[in-house]
């Protein structure tokens, strides 16, 4: 099947397979396996933080991140389309005791406006806010130009706020601002960014920060049970990840690019060139996107269609541009139909 549901669906490389098979392990609640300690130093590195640590998925990590700098009863400031906000359970407010104030965003960001009168004063009545919650890139598509994190920085050094990105698709990010990431890393106090998406790992995330924070989310990781054993075996494709498929980044977002363009001469579709910054694209239509996808499954295609939703179509390295002229050839035939 050629997958357009999203980037998660990436198998590992023939490489990482390879690398899986003869990669160096040890039992990392000791701290012994040295190929997870090799990926760890990488991904603090990259991102000019002191220290990482690997997770389980990008969950895990912005919950971890959010468990490690907060204390129970606080507020954090999330997006209200945010996937901390939207798409985890509630987790935050079930594992570290937190409540959401929640901001709308336009294009991806939180007004600053709306961030500044979100943090709570001095007063018994009020909980304490203490952490502000991005997400970059955004999942609504957007990247979040470095001057709004600038200001976002800004807004919590006034008032001793900590700033999380969830960064799941970080390296998108860094890839369509064309900056190195720690232009963008060096905004936050910690990052979360996942090798399991366009970085085609088949599991794994990192979160980054400060020693300090880091040796506390360690902890953290344990008690959310998440303290892994000869993890190497995972961190070998981490490493691939992050040495070799950062570097294919552009391809996808030329990809999505030219899925947007082909897309867009098809009279019934309305593509959102606004929300087109990274490896997904957005298409709103009044056909019903629930029977394309029943008409393309016996095709070997695969999309995310509801009803009354957006079409979402992302692009990853397991889609070549001839599988994109393939969707595009089946969708103008189910159109004409
Ligand atoms: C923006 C964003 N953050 C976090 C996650 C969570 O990652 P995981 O599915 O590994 O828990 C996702 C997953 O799609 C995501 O899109």
């Amino acid at each position: 099947m050629i997958d357009f549901r999203s980037d998660t669906v990436t198998k590992p490389t023939k490489e990482m397979r390879i690398a899986m098979m003869d990669v160096l392990v040890g039992d990392d609640v000791y701290e012994d396996d040295p190929t997870i300690k090799e990926l760890e130093n990488l991904a603090a590195s990259m991102t000019g933080f002191e220290a990482a640590l690997f997770v389980p998925s990008g969950t895990f990590g912005n919950q971890l991140a959010i468990m490690t700098h907060t204390n129970r009863g606080d507020e954090i400031i999330v997006g209200m389309h945010s996937h901390i906000k939207n798409y985890e359970v509630g987790a935050a407010a079930v594992l570290s005791g937190v409540s959401y104030h929640i901001i709308e965003e336009m294009l991806g960001m939180m007004p600053l406006t709306k961030i500044r009168e979100g943090v709570r004063g001095n007063d018994v009545h009020y909980p304490d806010t203490s952490l502000i919650c991005l997400e970059n890139a955004h999942g609504s598509g957007k990247v979040l130009p470095l001057e709004y994190l600038s200001e976002v920085r800004n807004i919590a050094n006034q008032n001793d706020l900590k700033v999380h990105i969830d960064g799941a698709r970080l390296f998108n990010a860094a890839t369509s601002l064309d900056v190195d990431v720690k232009e963008i890393t060096k905004y936050a106090d910690s990052v979360m960014f996942c090798l399991s998406k366009g970085l085609a790992s088949p599991i794994g995330s990192m979160v980054v920060g400060n020693q300090k924070f880091i040796d506390k989310a360690r902890r953290n990781r344990k008690l959310m049970g998440g303290g892994m054993r000869q993890v190497g075996i995972l961190g070998a494709c981490g490493l691939i990840s992050l040495k070799e498929m950062t570097k294919r980044l552009k391809e996808d977002h030329k990809n999505a690019k030219y899925v947007a363009e082909q897309l867009s001469m098809i009279p019934e579709f309305d593509v959102d060139f606004e929300h087109l910054d990274i490896n997904m694209v957005f298409v709103k239509s009044t056909i019903d996107f629930v029977d394309l996808k029943e008409y393309l499954i016996p095709k070997g295609i695969i999309i995310g269609g509801y009803k009354g939703e957006n079409l979402r179509v992302a692009l990853h390295n397991d889609v070549k541009k001839e599988d994109i002229d393939l969707l595009i050839k089946y969708i103008k035939e189910y159109l004409n139909k």
